[in-house]
């Protein structure tokens, strides 16, 4: 589905975003693995390419501007292309606001939401000039408010803002900007959930179980193809039913 496709995925070393990378290199993307932890970067690097797959690993801490030039220069060098930006690295910093301290509250709107912001900018003069690209940011279900949540709710909300609002920037250049909200996803974040708390939350989930990586990496699969190529601006909830907006 993408095949010879240039694909950016940040935060792409573990979770979602290796899922996600492993995806579209099976789907034919040659894809560029982007996170600050560079042993993660260079195990997924690896894997993809003993895969018969084309992986490039770059080292990115999405705060940096420095690092996002890096990154477009790398790619543009050894692949003469970007199409797609799957805006993926993110954090959570959970405590009650009022024991939040302003640390907390910057860095997960730093990584979270300007680092997408970012990423979005350095890669769209390479997709303005050729009139096609693909973005996908990453929100959450977490966008709808969560109690211990501000910090983090807030940067989710943000980047559907951002989405929108790029979103009629560049269609008429071609490109397609969406975000994807997954819900309660099964990753090592939420093997750490105690077993009487998973259930709870669970149990008010329509579909009665937790979504898997696989399910995120294909909503993005769809947004990544020309298969969505008349969506834009949009919000897809993989949450099996959990918010209905
Ligand atoms: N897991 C869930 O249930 C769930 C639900 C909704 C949304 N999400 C969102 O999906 C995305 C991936 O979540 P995950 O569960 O796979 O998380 P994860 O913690 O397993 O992976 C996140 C990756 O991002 C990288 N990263 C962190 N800060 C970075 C930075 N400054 N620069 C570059 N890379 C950085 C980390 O090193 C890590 O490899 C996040 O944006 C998260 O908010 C996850």
């Amino acid at each position: 589905m993408l095949k010879g496709k240039v694909a950016i995925i940040t935060g792409s070393g573990q979770g979602i975003g290796k899922g996600i990378a492993c995806r579209f290199a099976r789907e034919g993307a040659k894809v560029v693995i982007c996170d600050m932890k560079e042993d993660l970067v260079k195990q997924v690097e690896k894997r993809i390419i003993e895969q018969n797959g084309i992986a490039l690993g770059v080292m990115t801490d999405v705060t940096k501007a420095a690092d996002i030039k890096n990154l477009v220069e790398k790619v543009l060098d050894h692949f003469g292309t970007i199409d797609i930006l799957i805006n993926n690295a993110g954090i959570t910093r959970d405590v009650m606001s009022h024991r939040m301290s302003e640390e907390q509250w910057d860095l997960v709107i730093d990584i979270n939401l300007k680092g997408s912001f970012l990423c979005c900018q350095a890669v769209l003069p390479t997709m303005r000039d050729k009139n096609y690209g693909k973005i996908v940011n990453i929100s959450s279900a977490a966008r709808f408010g969560n109690p211990g949540q501000v910090n983090y709710a807030a940067s989710k909300e943000g980047i559907v803002g951002l989405t929108r609002s790029l979103a009629k920037e560049v269609g008429a250049k071609g490109i397609n900007v969406n975000a994807v909200a997954p819900g309660f996803i099964e990753t090592a974040m939420s093997k750490a959930v105690p077993p009487e708390i998973l259930k709870e939350k669970v149990k008010i989930i329509p579909m009665l179980r937790q979504g898997t990586v696989e399910e995120v990496a294909s909503t993005c699969l769809f947004l990544a193809s020309d298969e969505s190529s008349f969506i834009t601006g949009q919000v897809i909830h993989v949450d099996g039913g959990r918010y209905m907006p």
